[in-house]
């Protein structure tokens, strides 16, 4: 189908600006996206990868408007001729599905946001703690190392609010068990309580694909309970994945949300497995190691020694004192329904593997390395149709199991593939990027085009880069940006060095600093992600959506705003010291020295950026609410009082909010604090549901002339400060 339009000649009004990276169509050529979920290691450029959102929004100085094809069938997507004035098109080439478009009149971008929410489902509030910093890395040895990288990130005095347990901690990399002798059950409930006890958190991986080795339980009963999904000859269709021979869950059915939810429930359980405080989704585009439909799922695993013993030999600790854990860990003696299926289950006699029109996929076929297309699914519909949904299936099914195990509590789910809607259960992180300055850079582009266009309010990328080696500049400099992102987390692969902050004294230095600005800015975030997920306004902005009116911020993606006031313009060159970026002609403060900053919508150059810096500037006609400092745990943060930083515009007058609650409740109590200052006065208003106990102890207004005032408001009711 193909929509014709009277696109500008100028593809930056897209956002592809002239720059080498190769991510970037350069001006006047055909672009094209193609949309079917995929593996998408190193971050291919102009590839199909992880995620499907058939949804754009287009903006010009007029007004803004978005376009959603709800369709969830392969297709490419063609812009076409836009390096000429008025003769462009748009391409959508499905493989099948219905034409169900919506279009969202706009005419603000964060308007075109709000619809597009209010049409897909608002996104899912996520616990607060979230918000805090996350380590990874797949090759953590065992049980002992876990605990000896927390101990690290203590001693270094770098704060950590969540660890992560990769595949490693499996047995034979199977879901629902634990490598017995590296990460052995009852030293990792010891290491999960001691976790506990210190206010941090744990987060496990869970892979869809189920081995389906001799024995193992959890496939057992998926088998009786008839989970799984089918090959054409009716057995449960079998693959490659990082177990072995694998099958897969069918978690559209309530057959695999049940037997899925029960696993969860048994393996989680607080009393006898481990107790998780999230669940990361893995590998669910789906990838298949199964290269095509040639494939012998048993003998390819074989072939490739998959899955293969774990490199390192059991011990009973690193042999190292790790301060803060028990004797065990020291050394020796120490998408909703809109309509029932019916028969609308695909156009019958179609070629499932090989449609006439031909997606421009990164394989060759469309069942390459993921589930075969022909695959029937429980309620009739083949996996022709429901690919890109995968994801979103599985996450919506952890989403309900979590649920499951504690009622009412927020559930955290990490995916890494996603589809329309996949953030009303789960953040999203982009996967298995490189570190290189290229990735640094693209990140921001990915987030921007997540929590702006698609409605994803909290995601992030792999902090200083997941496939090879992060370097020291580079790996400060990520700290810096990403502090300033959603979901902040460091992780790498199993063949990358280890790239913790506190390995380098330059990346400790910069990460001490970041988490501290992030944690005292931290509740400003959660309001940004809270608005998200009451009305759809991004949590993280383009410079257009502030500034709609002004073209030269159209075009920008290496710069954006966190919530609607906080501009951040990291250094995005590689190695550089300097950075030029986008001042748009309105009043600024700077952020670390507070002072007043005259934008004069051009172009600015800040020489010597130390790699602990970054230039952030707070938007004249904002209040931030921050905290008067920083903590080491969100826990204790979340202990202490406020200070709001009152940013006046150019009339003097400013306006913001914050959001408290609990932090963890799905339908807890809540206040929506208003703040407003007329330039003598700050009111603070709005709706007081939750007694948090908390107090804002100072105001400060920003201004050639910094004034403050100090006291002990209570944020549990109204009140007003005179600040002359
Ligand atoms: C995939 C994930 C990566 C993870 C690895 C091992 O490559 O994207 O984050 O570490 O699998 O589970």
């Amino acid at each position: 189908m193909r929509l014709k339009t009277s696109l500008p000649a100028d593809p930056n009004i897209y956002g592809f600006g002239e720059h080498s990276d190769p991510f970037r169509v350069p001006t006047g050529e055909d672009y094209q996206r193609t949309l079917w979920n995929a593996d998408g290691a190193f971050l291919p450029p102009r590839s199909n990868i992880y995620g499907s959102h058939p949804m754009y929004i287009e903006h010009r100085k007029t007004g803004t408007h978005g376009v959603l094809l709800l369709n969830s069938n392969g297709m490419d997507i063609k812009i076409k001729g836009t390096g000429a004035e008025g003769a462009a098109s748009l391409e959508y080439n499905t493989i099948g599905g219905v034409l169900d478009f919506y279009f969202f009149a706009g005419s603000s971008p964060t308007e075109v946001s709000e619809q597009h929410a209010s049409a897909m489902g608002l996104p899912a509030m996520v616990p607060y703690w979230s918000l805090g910093y996350h380590q990874a890395k797949y090759g953590y040895w065992d049980v002992n190392m876990l605990a000896e990288v927390v101990g690290n990130y203590t001693k270094a005095g770098i704060p950590l609010e969540v660890i992560w347990g990769d595949i490693d901690y499996m047995d034979g990399r199977k879901d629902f068990t634990f490598d017995e002798e590296r990460f052995p059950l009852e030293k990792m409930r010891e290491l999960v309580d001691t976790l506990h006890d210190r206010k941090m958190k744990w987060v496990m991986m869970l892979d869809p694909g189920i081995s389906t080795e001799e024995g193992y339980e959890a496939v057992q009963r998926g088998r009786e309970a008839g989970a799984f999904l089918k090959a054409d000859d009716g057995s449960d269709y079998r693959g490659v994945q990082w177990p072995g021979e694998v099958v897969w869950p069918d978690y559209f059915s309530d057959e695999g949300k049940k037997w899925w939810t029960s696993e969860i429930q048994k393996f989680f359980d607080p009393e006898t497995g481990v107790d998780i405080d999230g669940a990361w989704n893995d590998m669910n585009e789906v990838h298949n190691f199964c290269g095509d439909i040639s494939c012998d799922p048993a003998k390819q695993a074989e072939d490739d020694n998959i899955p293969p013993e774990p490199e390192n030999p059991p011990r009973n600790n690193t042999g190292r004192p790790i301060p803060g854990f028990p004797d065990s860990f020291q050394p020796d003696g120490t998408l909703e329904k809109r309509r029932a299926p019916g028969d609308k289950l695909g156009l019958p006699g179609r070629d499932l593997f090989e449609p006439l029109y031909k997606i421009n996929t990164s394989t060759d076929h469309l069942s390459d390395q993921t589930l075969y297309t022909n695959i029937t699914n429980h309620d009739g519909t083949h996996q022709y149709d429901t690919h890109n949904m995968y994801g979103l299936s599985m996450v919506k099914a952890t989403y309900q199991a979590l649920l499951a195990r504690r009622p009412g509590v927020r559930p955290f789910v990490l995916t890494r593939s996603t589809f329309l809607t996949a953030a009303k259960w789960s953040a999203h992180w982009f996967g298995d990027n490189e570190s290189i300055w290229q990735h640094y850079r693209i990140s921001i582009a990915q987030m921007l085009g997540f929590t702006a266009v698609h409605n994803t309010p909290m995601v992030g990328t792999d902090v200083c880069g997941f496939n090879g080696e992060a370097q020291e500049n580079m790996c400060a400099r990520w700290a810096m940006l990403a502090a300033f992102m959603p979901f902040m987390r460091n992780h790498a692969d199993i063949s990358a060095p280890h790239q913790e902050f506190y390995l380098w004294d330059s990346v400790a230095a910069a990460a001490r600093k970041a988490i501290d600005a992030r944690y005292r800015l931290l509740d400003y975030l959660y309001t940004a992600v809270h608005r998200s997920h009451r009305t759809g306004a991004p949590s993280v902005r383009p410079l257009f959506y502030a500034w709609p009116g002004d073209e030269a911020t159209y075009g920008v993606d290496l710069q954006f705003l966190l919530g609607d006031a906080v501009l951040v313009s990291p250094v995005t060159d590689d190695d550089a010291r300097s950075v030029t970026f986008y001042l748009p002609d309105d009043v600024f403060y700077d952020f670390w020295t507070r002072e007043p900053v005259r934008g004069g919508g051009e172009a600015v150059t800040r020489d010597d950026v130390a790699w602990d810096d970054i230039p952030v500037h707070i938007r004249g006609g904002s209040v931030i609410p921050m905290r008067v400092d920083s903590a080491n745990t969100t826990a204790e943060l979340r202990q202490l009082g406020f200070e709001l930083l009152v940013a006046p515009g150019g009339d003097g007058t400013a306006k913001g909010s914050l959001v408290l609650d609990d932090g963890e409740s799905i339908d807890g109590s809540l206040s929506d604090v208003a703040f407003a200052w007329d330039g003598s006065k700050l009111v603070v208003d709005g709706d007081f549901g939750y007694e948090s106990g908390l107090a804002v102890e100072r105001v400060v207004v920003l201004g050639e002339k910094e004034r403050s005032a100090e006291g002990d408001w209570s944020l549990d009711s109204s009140f007003e400060v005179n600040i002359s």
